[in-house]
């Protein structure tokens, strides 16, 4: 592959799969074990904050039992090596990009690791359980504290400078994501549109799979580091 300047990459659950994480519509993934409309919404939230908060805790939880995979590493890799911006879009609130050495991530869906307190805006570290009643350590005030996650019918974190990063990529990559759900979905239609090349590492085609310029099929424990290491040799 031709050496590109600056490369976005979008991540999704996909590439965390090989850590063991779940993804969310794949057979047997999250959405198939838990309904999205009783933990994912702000309405849901509002109405029993202790079932949406026990769903995160356990998630969070989790991290402690899981591993960044060679993807998230050859990320990391390609970000301190190559010579022109790497920017890592990521859907997923895990913190295994970041505890691969990836710098330059934009969560836009938020993080596990995070909380957010509705009541002054603040966000916070999150290292252990969430409750609505915990008092904010910013304003001191209790019954604002949330997961710092963006669900179904919000919008997701910092797009405007998304997109100026997207416009700007001489290369966009699209990593474990079934092309689901917007406005990431969206992303490789705006990169064709501007005449940005496209490619999709994916276990199995996406919904966005016809409009990417390439799209390889596979682990992206296998996919990724080859990837990483073609863009190194510049061929
Ligand atoms: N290597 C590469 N790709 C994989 C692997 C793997 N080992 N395992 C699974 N995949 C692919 C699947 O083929 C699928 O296309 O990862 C994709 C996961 O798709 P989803 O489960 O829909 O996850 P994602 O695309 O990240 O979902 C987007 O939806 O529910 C919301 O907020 C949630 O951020 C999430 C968003």
């Amino acid at each position: 592959m031709r050496r590109p300047g600056s490369i976005v990459i979008l991540t999704g659950a996909g590439i965390s799969a090989e850590s063991g994480v779940d993804t969310f519509r794949d057979k047997g993934g999250i959405w198939s074990r838990v309904k999205l409309e009783d933990v994912a919404t702000p309405e849901v939230f509002s109405r029993d904050s202790a079932m949406v908060h026990a769903f995160y805790n356990a998630r969070r939880a989790g991290l402690a039992a899981i591993e960044p995979n060679a993807a998230h590493h050859a990320l990391a890799k390609l970000e301190r090596v190559h010579d022109g911006a790497v920017t890592l879009v990521t859907q997923n609130i895990d913190d295994l990009h970041e505890r691969a050495g990836s710098r330059n991530i934009v969560h836009m869906h938020g993080e596990l690791t995070k909380a957010f307190c509705a009541t002054c805006g603040a966000h916070l570290l999150a290292d252990g359980d969430l409750s609505a009643d915990l008092v904010c350590s910013a304003c001191g005030h209790a019954g604002g504290m949330r997961p710092d996650v963006v669900w179904f019918g919000e919008i997701p974190y910092h797009m405007d400078d998304i997109y100026k990063r997207l416009l700007a990529a001489d290369l966009f990559v699209s990593i474990g994501t079934s092309g689901a759900v917007y406005p990431a979905a969206g992303f490789v239609a705006e990169a064709r549109a501007a005449g940005i090349r496209t490619l999709e590492l994916n276990l199995e085609p996406s919904d966005g799979t016809p409009l990417f310029d390439e799209a390889r099929h596979g682990k992206a424990s296998v996919l990724v580091p080859a990837f990483v290491t073609e863009i190194r040799a510049g061929i």
